[in-house]
């Protein structure tokens, strides 16, 4: 049977660090509060200077991910990208992504599923290469948050957590009876909390997408969170998740070795870990140095985790999990052959 084996990883991020402290120059809040609250002591955010779309930051880690794995951009089959920043409204970031690479027919499907796009496109590319759709798939999450967020005070709560990055798997179709690869996934979706996570503007349900004499100050333009509500879902959700994925699998929480988690929060995901009991160390943490790269942030923490050595031993068993806008949740499992 055909299983989905990661091959390389790779990333990328702006060059630019803007601490905690360089945001209060624009907004009242302190590093004291970032820190206790989320764990965030910096972020990488494109400055006027290197401006770009997800698409760029997505390309530079495809390149990192395709290095690592040997394979040439033109040996892909398929590429998955998930953004909820797109660099345009369309079309997808995936041609974006592909123009960059030079190819000119190699299929193209964007994400939207926000903080868990990571978890939706493995599950994608895990089904095209079940059914023998694919072989090579190059999976990319990526995000520009910066150039659309509310720098203002109002804005504060969701401002200080996004960071821009990217980073990009390559996954190949490997035949084996062996128990690797992607083992299992749980994916959710519920949109009826939609209004707690979202950006308004532009929108298609109204008569004019972009309104008539709108200051550009609306908030409407920018993403606006119910931060509690969503703490609290996060951490009743991700240990539901996983049990739920471990269940699928025939797995116990005893046969993780790291879990690598969407980095929205550090507490959420401290608060996750003591929940199913499972100690400090087998959760990976990066948020201290890119704060919320969204669909980026699994792929990120993962390529730091395997190139630091946390994991990537042949057996090793690493559990994803996330939960974000939409709202979308879910987990899965992923056994290093
Ligand atoms: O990845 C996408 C999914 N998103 C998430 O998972 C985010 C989940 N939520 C969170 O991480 C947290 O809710 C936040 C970090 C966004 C906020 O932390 P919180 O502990 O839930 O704070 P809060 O929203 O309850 O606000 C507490 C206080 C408020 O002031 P008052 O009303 O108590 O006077 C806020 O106005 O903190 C204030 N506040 C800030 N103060 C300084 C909110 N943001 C800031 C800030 N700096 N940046």
């Amino acid at each position: 049977m055909k299983k989905s084996i990661i091959r390389g990883s790779g990333f990328f991020v702006p060059p630019h660090i803007v601490t905690n402290q360089d945001l209060t120059e624009f907004m009242d809040t302190s590093d004291e509060w970032i820190r206790q609250r989320t764990g965030i002591h910096q972020r990488h955010w494109i400055t006027k200077e290197d401006a770009c779309g997800a698409s760029d930051l997505a390309t530079q880690a495809a390149r990192m991910a395709l290095d690592k794995a040997g394979w040439q951009p033109n040996d892909l089959d398929f590429i998955i990208f998930a953004t909820l920043s797109p660099d345009i409204m369309f079309p997808g970031g995936g041609c974006l992504l592909a123009r960059n690479l030079e190819l000119d027919s190699t299929p193209a499907l964007d994400i939207r599923q926000q903080c868990t796009g990571f978890l939706y496109g493995f599950a994608t590319a895990d089904s095209y290469i079940k059914s023998g759709l694919a072989s090579k798939v190059l999976l990319v999450g990526a995000e520009v948050h910066s150039s659309g967020l509310d720098k203002s005070t109002r804005g504060r709560d969701v401002t200080v957590i996004f960071g821009d990055g990217a980073a990009a798997i390559c996954i190949e179709a490997v035949d084996t009876d062996e128990n690797v690869g992607l083992i299992a996934s749980a994916l959710h979706a519920d949109g009826h909390f939609a209004d707690t996570l979202k950006t308004e503007l532009p929108a298609s349900n109204l008569f004019k997408r972009l309104p008539d004499d709108l200051p550009i100050d609306d908030p409407r333009y920018y993403p606006v969170m119910d931060g509690p509500v969503i703490f609290k879902k996060a951490v009743r959700m991700l240990p539901k998740v996983t049990m739920e994925v471990l269940e699928k699998a025939g797995m116990n929480l005893s046969d993780i070795d790291l879990v690598v988690p969407h980095q929205a929060n550090k507490r959420i995901n401290q608060a996750f870990g003591q929940f199913l009991k499972l100690p400090e160390d087998k959760i990976f943490h990066n948020i201290e140095k890119y704060g919320n790269t969204t669909a980026a942030s699994i792929p990120l923490a993962l390529h730091e985790a395997i190139e630091t050595g946390r994991i990537g031993n042949s057996g090793d068993v690493v559990l994803f999990a996330a939960l974000g806008a939409g709202l979308t949740w879910g987990a899965s499992l992923y056994k290093f052959p």
